[in-house]
């Protein structure tokens, strides 16, 4: 896969640079590295004597999600002629690695001369207003999955994304996703069922939740996971999450992250059928008295109009907006977050002028196991697979597969209102995910408990007697501290490891109400024509707390719907 996206990362300069008589590069080729964020990124750079001809990746370690960022990237390096260009927002660290490359490859090309010729122009596109059955707005997994779902049902589809890459959220989602009686839970022999799983997730959410959209999800989610399979997903591992009675989470074969998995599946499989636009924001939903008539788009060359028979609306909540955040939660003040840079809410305003009811906004929820500072989440599936939470006292301070609000406020709680995330090798072993947390420096390591305590500043004895006395509850089944239901192995095989984390941001539970076929609903009760929604962007589906694998669930599920039943408008 990787191979493949390499190759598409050559861009060639179409335009010829304007440039003075004296010569700024030594003719030939050159290769240059940066470090991303997924290690060494690799540049071939051909000059001519006065400008940049082409780039190509020649080795690109970073997720597939960034194909587009990177494409920015390399277009702006051609048409200023040099590497002194701005990265892409919400793709730092790749930005910063490929910028390096293309300037260290550039730096062995300088003649000494001016570094770079005047900037290419390229003629203003013009920009046409368009047309198309159905509009999906916002490309992550929820959009992503209306698009397909809305094309393979016969209509002309057109997906915007305000970012330079898809994905959204679903790029950073990791624990995986939750279904019932599924193939995948059947060849393993779980015997989970669709009640079970509207009971948790009604339980999960204090029954704020909206009873009739829970059952469509649970009810879906088996024909939700064949239809990703048939897309070419990998959801063969499943395994447990927060507040689940069965382990029900499912993502690729190791316990592999499920999130940038599944944006790659998807998106292969939308612009397979739709046409997929980035760096493209909405600004308007236009409509009339019959309900919408389409959107107004905003981009980087000029905006225009694309006249649709139906809308769906998927651009995600607002959980990477503290300054969101806040208005509808104000305790949740300078929080960290685990968003993408793009959740910023944009859907509050949008919907505005068409009356659309607002659902359960204050339900903001933080995710119990974020780095403080980097932000980065440590995801759930490593307690699933056996992790416990220490805090400063070297003891365990709730049962760690409760619900994200519970060990959320439990964590709080403690001194430092962190806590550490311990496990041994038998845990990592048992969950690849936990390899991206390995490489990028995130894990203290000790070949024993005592070493791991010292290097941490906690009391050796008390550390060890607390894993002496978890190891035991694991082998009697029954956690006597705090009553944790599913404990799946001993932590007993060093290395053993820790990482400190915290509470942050993770998912805003409330947005637009929508019904059970993802029509988007007025104040007046009334269904707005036209409009459907699905994913974050929604309320209703998790109540006041969402459990951990939900959602995936969600987008991929009511996504299908939207996608479905916008198409069905539309005839
Ligand atoms: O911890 C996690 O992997 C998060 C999953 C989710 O929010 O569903």
């Amino acid at each position: 896969m990787k191979k493949i996206i390499a190759s598409l990362l050559v861009l060639t300069a179409l335009i010829f640079a304007s440039c003075s008589g004296k010569a700024v590069y030594t003719a030939g080729t050159y290769t240059g590295e940066g470090q991303g964020h997924g290690g060494t990124i690799k540049v071939a750079v051909t000059v001519d004597s006065k400008a940049i001809k082409n780039i190509e990746v020649v080795k690109n370690p970073e997720s597939d999600f960034t194909i587009n960022a990177m494409k920015t990237i390399l277009d702006r390096a051609l048409k200023a002629n040099s590497g002194d260009i701005d990265g892409v927002t919400g793709a730092t660290e790749t930005s910063t690695g490929l910028i390096a490359a293309i300037q260290g490859a550039l730096a062995q090309a300088a003649t000494g001369n001016a570094a770079a010729v005047s900037s290419t122009e390229s003629a203003a596109a013009e920009l046409k207003d368009d047309s198309a059955d159905v509009v999906v707005i916002g490309a992550g997994g929820a959009g992503l999955s209306a698009a397909k779902a809305a094309a393979q049902a016969g209509a002309k589809v057109i997906v915007l994304e305000k970012m330079p890459f898809v994905g959204g959220n679903t790029n950073y989602a990791t624990g995986g996703l939750n279904a019932a009686e599924t193939a995948p839970q059947e060849a393993l022999g779980i015997e989970d069922t669709i009640e079970t799983f509207i009971d948790d997730t009604m339980k999960g959410g204090h029954n704020l939740n909206n009873p009739e959209l829970v059952r469509v999800l649970a009810e879906n989610s088996s024909e939700t996971v064949n239809w990703l399979i048939s897309l070419g997903a990998d959801l063969t591992d499943v395994g447990r999450m927060g507040g689940a009675s069965f382990n029900r989470c499912h993502r690729p074969a190791g316990g592999a992250a499920a999130g940038a998995h599944l944006v790659s599946v998807l998106d292969k499989a939308a612009e397979s059928v739709a046409d997929v636009r980035t760096d493209s924001r909405v600004t308007e939903i236009t409509f009339d008295a019959n309900g919408v008539t389409g959107v107004k788009v905003e981009t980087a060359d000029g905006s225009y109009s694309i006249a649709a028979k139906a809308v769906v609306l998927a651009s995600g909540g607002f959980g990477a907006d503290n300054d969101v955040v806040v208005q509808f939660k104000p305790e949740l003040a300078g929080f960290g977050t685990t968003n993408a840079p793009g959740a910023t809410g944009d859907a509050i305003e949008l919907v505005k002028p068409l009356n659309v009811a607002m659902v359960d906004m204050e339900q903001i929820q933080t995710h119990p196991t974020v780095v403080p500072v980097k932000n980065k989440m440590i995801t759930e599936a490593v307690r699933g697979n056996g992790a416990i939470l220490i805090n400063r006292d070297a003891k365990r301070f709730v049962s760690e597969l409760e619900t994200r609000d519970v060990v959320s406020e439990a964590t709080l709680a403690q001194a430092g209102k962190t806590s550490f995330l311990m496990f041994d090798q038998g845990v990592r072993e048992s969950l690849k995910a936990i390899e991206s947390y390995a490489k990028a420096g995130l894990l203290t390591e000790a070949a024993t408990i005592e070493e791991l305590a010292a290097a941490l500043d906690l009391d050796a004895a008390t550390l060890a007697e607390t894993f002496t006395t978890y190891n035991g509850y694991v082998a009697s089944g029954a956690d006597a501290d705090f009553g944790r239901a599913d404990m799946p192995r001993t932590l007993e095989n060093g290395p053993f490891y820790a990482v400190e984390v915290g509470p942050a941001v993770h998912h805003t539970m409330g947005g637009v109400k929508i019904n059970t076929e993802a029509q988007v609903i007025d104040n007046d009760g009334n269904i707005v024509a036209g409009l459907f929604a699905a994913g974050e962007v929604t309320g209703g589906v998790h109540g006041s707390n969402r459990l951990g694998g939900n959602a995936l669930s969600d987008i991929t599920t009511f996504g299908r719907i939207a996608g479905t039943q916008a198409a069905a408008f539309t005839k």
